[in-house]
């Protein structure tokens, strides 16, 4: 049932990104993600501007103050310095956890690469603890694929 979801869902990011107007192309699969999987409770693309991550779309019940985040710093500052997956089952006990919602149990951190060089990433916060696992992994990798040259 569980592939069959993402299934779906990577088939409708396939339609956004084909049929969609390229202004709006990163909000609409931010907001397909995040209407799709029920775990997936705040969802945002994070762009790379020199050497800060940058909060583009996103979408979930409340702003985060993290609009900035230094390259290095926090769960998606790691992602983006070594260019891999970060997953997080229990974000208390990571020390570099920035922290934005009460209610975030775990999270998940996709690069999204242009020939190696990381251009932003897809950051996911569940209220769930250990929500994600390698079929998120390879779910939000494919769809980072995809992104790369809308970014
Ligand atoms: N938790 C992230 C910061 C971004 S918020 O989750 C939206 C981190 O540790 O880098």
């Amino acid at each position: 049932m569980i592939f069959l979801n993402y299934r779906i869902t990577e088939q409708k990011i396939k339609g956004i990104l084909t049929k969609n107007k390229s202004t709006t192309i990163l909000q609409d699969v931010v907001d397909i993600l995040y209407e799709s999987v029920e775990k997936y409770n705040w969802v945002g693309i994070y762009l790379v501007k020199g050497d800060v991550l940058v909060l583009g779309p996103w979408k979930g019940k409340q702003a985060t103050e993290h609009t900035k985040i230094i390259i290095g710093k926090g769960v998606c500052g790691s992602a983006a310095l070594s260019g891999k997956t970060e997953l997080v089952d229990d974000v208390s006990k990571d020390s570099r956890y920035l922290s934005c919602f009460l209610s975030t149990r775990s999270e998940i951190v996709v690069p999204i690469k242009k020939k190696n060089t990381v251009v932003g990433e897809i950051d996911i916060d569940s209220d769930v603890p250990a929500a994600f696992d390698k079929n998120d992994a390879v779910l939000l990798e494919k769809i980072a694929d995809m992104l790369c040259e809308h970014i």
